[in-house]
Formats: C-alpha cells, structure tokens, sequence
C-alpha cells in the first residue's frame, strides 16, 4: 500500500502535465493586467433634500430610460456600460470623477464641463438629446456622482478610472463575428438586439449611435478585455476582443446627430 500511493499520484501528476502541455499549444498568454483596487465603499447618503438628489441621480443611472425619458433614444442605462451604478473600476467608474472636471476633451478640443461629459453619453450612447445644465435630472445626475467623488482629491483620478489600456492592434471581423456567435449572442442576441430592460443591444436602431465611444473598436476592445462575456469576464484576449469589436463595429448602428455635435 505505501509503495503504491506514489505511483497512485504520479499517474495523475503526469496526466494533468501532459495536459497542461497539451491545452498550453492553444491558450494565448494574457498581457498582465492592471491590479484593480479594492470594491468601492461608498460614503452615506446624506438626509435631506440632497440626499433626495443622489437618490434620484442614481435611480437616472440604473434606469435612464425611465426616469430621463425626455433625452433617451434608447433603452440603454447608464449602468450598462458604466457597470454596477458607476462603481466598477476600468468599466469607466463615476468614483472621485467630480473633481477631474472641469477637463480638457480630445473629443470636443476645448475644456468641457461635468455636465456637458455626461451630455455627451446623453446624445452619443443614449442616442438622445442633451438634458439642459440646470435641468433636474442633470442636477441629480451631478449630485449622485458629487456623492460617488467624496473623499476624492482635486486633479487626482481614481486608480480604475477609465478603461484598461489596450495594444494597438487590428481586428479581424470574420473571426470577430466567429467568437460573437459562440461567447456573446447567447445574452446579446444572434441580431445584436439584446432583449429590451435586460441585456443591452450591440448593434442596429435601439444601439448606441455611431458618435458614441463604444462605436471605436480600441474602446469597445478595452471594455471587453475586463468585463465581457459578462459571465466569464477577463478570458477574451486583446486579439479576441478587437475581432469582436471590429465586428460589432461592421454591424449598422443608428446616425449621430450632427446638431448636437458640440456635445
Ligand atoms: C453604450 C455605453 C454607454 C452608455 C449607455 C453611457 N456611457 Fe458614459 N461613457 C461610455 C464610454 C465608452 C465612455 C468613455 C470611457 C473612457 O474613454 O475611458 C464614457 C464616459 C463617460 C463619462 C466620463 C468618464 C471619465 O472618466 O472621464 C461620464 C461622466 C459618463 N460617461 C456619464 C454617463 C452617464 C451619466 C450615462 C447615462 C445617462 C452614460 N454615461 C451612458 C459609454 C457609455
Ligand atoms: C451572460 C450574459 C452575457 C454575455 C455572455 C455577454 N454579455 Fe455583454 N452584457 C451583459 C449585460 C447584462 C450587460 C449590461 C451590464 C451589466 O449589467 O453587467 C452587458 C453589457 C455589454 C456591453 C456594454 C453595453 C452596450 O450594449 O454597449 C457591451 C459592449 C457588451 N456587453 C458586449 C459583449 C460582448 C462582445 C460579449 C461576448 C464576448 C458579451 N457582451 C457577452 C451580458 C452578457
């Protein structure tokens, strides 16, 4: 008996040597990853009339279409994209983001405020119409990521802020739509419509407008590396997920609205 247990666990030992041998020829090495900091612990809402505005604010965020119904042209939630209320770092997180405006944007080439950031993801993403400045969901829209910034320092960003930084590569669309159909249209859809309320579209007239950040491949490709397929995320390979994006990309999304191009 005591001669034999080391055989007993050789064996196996060799076996999953031999596998992993095997299964190393086809698994891609993942570049390191960013080291995520720890879940986010947010401050107390405060009673009163300001703390009926972070309640709203949130509530705008998790559901847009219900509760901003006059700037959406879509069903998306801020949510869906800036996942988890705006509290998941390298899904582009609201935390300490009050303090980092007013910013310099690339996009628009001069200093743009909170508001008209968030009116941008308003007439882009959402497809819709930008909410005035001194409207009550733009008040309440600041005032819950007023609340996601406290604690935070002036010109010092959240350490997940953003999306993860990705290599400039080329995707493949054929290979893209390959790994969509496998990894993605089981929740997305094999037509990219999602399913309305509950799982976002990738692609045609209720998606995001080709203005939108999600419509550049190396955005989209950043999200997926950390967050998608939202079952398993952190297993698509950069290559993987620029083909899917590059994919998505290919696919018809509906027409940015040139009158709101300052936003
Ligand atoms: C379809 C996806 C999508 C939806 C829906 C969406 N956004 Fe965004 N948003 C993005 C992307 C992509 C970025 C850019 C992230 C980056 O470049 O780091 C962004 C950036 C932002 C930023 C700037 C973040 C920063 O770090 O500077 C704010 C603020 C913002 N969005 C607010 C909102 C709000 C509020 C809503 C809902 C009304 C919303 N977004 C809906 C995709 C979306
Ligand atoms: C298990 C279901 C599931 C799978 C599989 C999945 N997703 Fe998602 N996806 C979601 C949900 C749900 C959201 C909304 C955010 C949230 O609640 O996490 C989302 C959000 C997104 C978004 C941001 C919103 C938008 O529409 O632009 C993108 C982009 C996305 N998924 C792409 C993909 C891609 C590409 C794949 C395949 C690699 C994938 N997802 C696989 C469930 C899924």
């Amino acid at each position: 008996m005591q001669i034999a247990s080391p055989l007993k666990t050789s064996i196996p030992v060799a076996l999953v040597l031999l596998l992993g041998v095997l299964a190393g020829c086809s698994v891609r090495p993942q570049p390191p990853q960013p080291v995520a900091p720890g879940p986010y612990v947010a401050a107390p809402i405060p009673s009163g009339e300001q703390g009926q505005q972070i309640r709203l604010g949130k509530l705008i965020f998790d559901d847009t279409p219900k509760y901003a119904h006059a700037y959406v042209g879509n069903q998306y939630t801020c949510s869906d994209c800036h996942l988890q209320s705006g509290t998941v770092a390298y899904a582009s997180p609201m935390i300490d983001l009050a303090q980092n405006f007013p910013a310099f944007s690339q996009r628009a080439g001069h200093v743009i405020t909170l508001q008209q950031r968030i009116q941008e993801c308003f007439t882009r993403s959402e497809n819709g119409q930008p909410p005035p400045a001194d409207s009550k969901e733009m008040n309440a829209l600041i005032a819950y990521v007023n609340w996601l910034s406290i604690g935070g320092v002036k010109g010092r960003s959240y350490a997940g802020r953003g999306l993860v930084p990705v290599p400039a590569l080329t995707g493949h669309p054929v290979t893209g739509r390959a790994l969509y159909a496998h990894q993605c249209a089981p929740c997305h859809g094999d037509r990219g419509a999602g399913v309305p309320h509950i799982l976002p579209p990738m692609w045609g007239p209720g998606s995001y407008n080709d203005g939108a950040g999600m419509n550049k491949p190396p955005k989209m490709a950043a999200f997926l590396i950390r967050n998608m397929p939202q079952n398993h995320p952190g297993t698509l390979s950069p290559q993987d997920a620029f083909d899917i994006a590059t994919f998505i990309h290919s696919m018809p999304h509906p027409a940015f609205n040139p009158a709101y191009k300052s936003y």
